[in-house]
């Protein structure tokens, strides 16, 4: 069984020894709820270094005062469950105490990909959230690895930099995206879809599949997105944007030839929003 640590200074206990003995950290945060995406990170994560920290925290400073934090599915002991299987040897849980103690004012301001017009647009809060409780955590646990998602595209972009910008010492691995039989890619959020909105959720897939294969095949970039556009509207979707960029700085693309390029969707299914992405 994993330690359980809620506090720094029994993470930096915990991790002491292992740093004493030159074993490789990594780091795996999360908001718990986890699933076979979050698993898959951690099955790397064991794979790749000798130790391994899971963090569980639903971050308060990365949700609008509007999003779904006060609902955000918390599941701590099914969460440890999960993690059984996997020789990880501590998880942090700190709560927003001592994370954000009274007189907190420090938020770091991502820029670069933070501001490509893509999630941060319908989500001002979001990256500042992200890139200072990352950094906490980077800095709590001085990992020498750390793994995101792509399922998160944009964030695993800003963290990266950011990592490298603040010279924090951790290199940063993105894992594919795990998804489910019929293509919908696991999130914590899907257990809010109705039955109904989940048959029509793997729309969002199929689409950047077959947006991918066809700009490929030379078709024009933005006649593409267009026909993809519709197609996630006539699903149900109130979509708020998809879009094709350059893989790295996610600045905008006109042809193949400013690529490598990555399309990046999120669309909003009843109340839920849901994101992809996929490279051509
Ligand atoms: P959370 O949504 O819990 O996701 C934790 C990690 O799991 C992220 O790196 C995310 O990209 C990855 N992940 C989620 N679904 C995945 C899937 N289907 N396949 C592969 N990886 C997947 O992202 C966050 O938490 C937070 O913003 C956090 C980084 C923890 C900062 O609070």
């Amino acid at each position: 069984m994993p330690q359980i640590a809620r506090t720094v200074p029994a993470l930096r206990r915990a991790l002491d020894p292992f740093r004493r003995k030159q074993q490789t950290i990594a780091l795996v945060p999360t908001m718990g709820a986890l699933h076979a995406g979050h698993i898959e990170l951690v099955r790397q994560a064991c794979r790749r270094a000798r130790r391994v920290v899971v963090s569980i925290f639903v971050n308060p400073t990365q949700f609008a005062p509007h999003e779904d934090f006060g609902t955000y599915p918390r599941t701590f002991r099914a969460d440890l469950k999960a993690l059984a299987p996997f020789k990880v040897d501590v998880v942090f849980a700190p709560n927003a105490a001592v994370m954000y103690p009274p007189g907190f004012a420090t938020r770091i301001a991502p820029e670069g990909a933070a501001l490509a017009g893509l999630e941060d647009k319908y989500r001002p809060h979001f990256f500042g959230g992200v890139a200072t409780v990352v950094t906490k955590l980077f800095t709590q646990c001085r990992p020498d690895i750390a793994l995101f998602g792509q399922k998160d595209y944009q964030q695993l972009r800003v963290v990266t930099q950011m990592a490298k910008d603040l010279d924090l010492g951790v290199k940063v691995i993105g894992v594919p995206t795990v998804r489910e039989k019929d293509g919908l890619a696991m999130s914590s959020r899907n257990v809010y879809l109705s039955p109904e909105q989940r048959a029509s959720a793997p729309t969002l897939y199929r689409v950047l599949r077959n947006s991918a294969r066809r700009i490929k095949a030379g078709d024009a970039i933005a006649a593409v997105l267009e026909d993809g556009r519709a197609e996630i509207a006539r699903a149900g979707f109130a979509l708020d944007y998809l879009e094709a960029r350059h893989a790295e700085t996610l600045a905008p693309v006109a042809t193949v030839k400013d690529g490598p390029i990555r399309l990046l969707v999120a669309a909003k299914i009843g109340t839920t929003r849901l994101i992809d992405n996929l490279g051509v």
